[in-house]
């Protein structure tokens, strides 16, 4: 089987090459290629593998390419973060909505010159939920809350789930679509999302340096650790259509936890120097989008496919550390 990842360089993307590498297999079936498709280059040690392939380039012009090639399986994740689509709205167009629009388009083109519908799973967010003033906004989200995005970045996420949905109905494709929570925690330097510091207050401590807290300490969001994220993806690939249900969007489980418990926890897991690292300095743009975020989700979907949040913001936070001390030991610098 030949798999194109999309976002194959990005966190998420390069987490499930790593997790699908170690697998062998997706549906049963034997993985003999993984096609990494990114406007970056994907770690080293995933290149390292003789059944990666590592495409570099902006997906938008990687798409014509696709028209011929035999794919059986797409992950499509690549797409700009929110503060950069906020930020420069062409950006945005062009990598989330023209991107996904030409991917779905080359496999449209697959379907119609006579190969079976490829399976699509395609990353969304819980970005996709806000409050409109016409509708009273639930504080916890679930598959049944209507969508009113209130950024860029989630307009973008929403139409492309619609569009998946639409492809999926004519029988172009068998897209699915999995709305990811906050991923917490994310290792490296902090990205142009508003969400960073939800990592930041937890990784920079750990890594013995200051982290700042933006917002009030009660302000409580749904998050998730990345192998969570990655399972889910998997698991909405490996699902029946049946076992699915319906063409509609489903969101992934997450921890509703305030960053009060997040501290807490960190506390709990690191010790009360490491908590003591983290300095709050309200920050009212930031305050202000955070207050339009859901405060929780609810993912009866997610879980009848056997999916469940993980279990404690301690466990979020054991399992960072796990991950560092086998990946990079110097982001636990601050761990006494
Ligand atoms: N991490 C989260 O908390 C979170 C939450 C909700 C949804 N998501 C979604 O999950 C997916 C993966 O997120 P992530 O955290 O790995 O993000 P990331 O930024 O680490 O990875 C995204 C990748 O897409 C690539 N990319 C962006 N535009 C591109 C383009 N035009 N052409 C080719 N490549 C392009 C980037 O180079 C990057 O490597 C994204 O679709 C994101 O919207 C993530």
């Amino acid at each position: 089987m030949k798999i194109l990842i999309t976002g194959g360089g990005g966190f998420v993307g390069a987490r499930l090459a790593r997790q699908l590498l170690a697998r062998g297999q997706l549906a049963g079936r034997p993985i003999q290629r993984l096609v990494l498709a990114d406007q970056v280059a994907p770690p080293a040690a995933l290149l390292a593998d003789p059944r990666v392939e590592a495409r570099v380039g902006k997906l938008l012009t990687q798409c014509d390419a696709l028209r011929g090639e035999d794919v059986d399986a797409v992950f499509h994740l690549a797409s700009a973060v929110s503060g950069e689509c906020e930020a420069d709205f062409e950006l945005g167009m062009s990598s989330n909505l023209d991107s996904t629009r030409a991917l779905l388009d080359a496999l449209r083109a697959r379907q119609q010159a006579g190969a079976a519908p490829t399976r699509v799973v395609f990353s969304s967010s819980i970005a996709v939920f806000g409050p409109d003033p016409a509708y009273p906004f639930p504080p916890i989200v679930g598959d049944d809350t209507l969508p009113t995005p209130q950024t860029s970045y989630g307009t973008q996420k929403l139409i492309c789930e619609h569009l998946i949905a639409d492809y999926t109905r004519k029988g172009f494709i068998d897209g699915r679509a999995a709305r990811l929570v906050t991923v917490t925690v994310r290792p490296g330097r902090p990205n142009g999302a508003a969400s960073s510091f939800f990592s930041g207050i937890i990784r920079e401590p750990l890594a013995g340096q200051e982290g700042i807290l933006p917002v009030d300490l009660d302000v409580q969001h749904p998050v998730g650790t990345v192998q969570r994220m990655v399972d889910g993806l998997i698991a909405v690939f490996e699902a029946s259509r049946e076992a699915f249900v319906g063409r509609s969007a489903i969101t992934l489980p997450g921890l509703n936890v305030t960053v009060r418990e997040m501290l807490d926890a960190l506390e709990a897991v690191a010790g009360p120097a490491v908590r003591a690292r983290v300095r709050a300095q309200r920050d009212e743009r930031i305050a202000g989008i955070v207050a339009n975020w859901p405060r929780g989700v609810v993912t009866p979907r997610a879980q009848a496919l056997g999916l469940k949040a993980d279990a404690s913001f301690e466990d979020i936070i054991r399992e960072y550390i796990a991950d560092c001390r086998a990946d990079n030991p110097a982001a636990l610098a601050g761990l006494g």
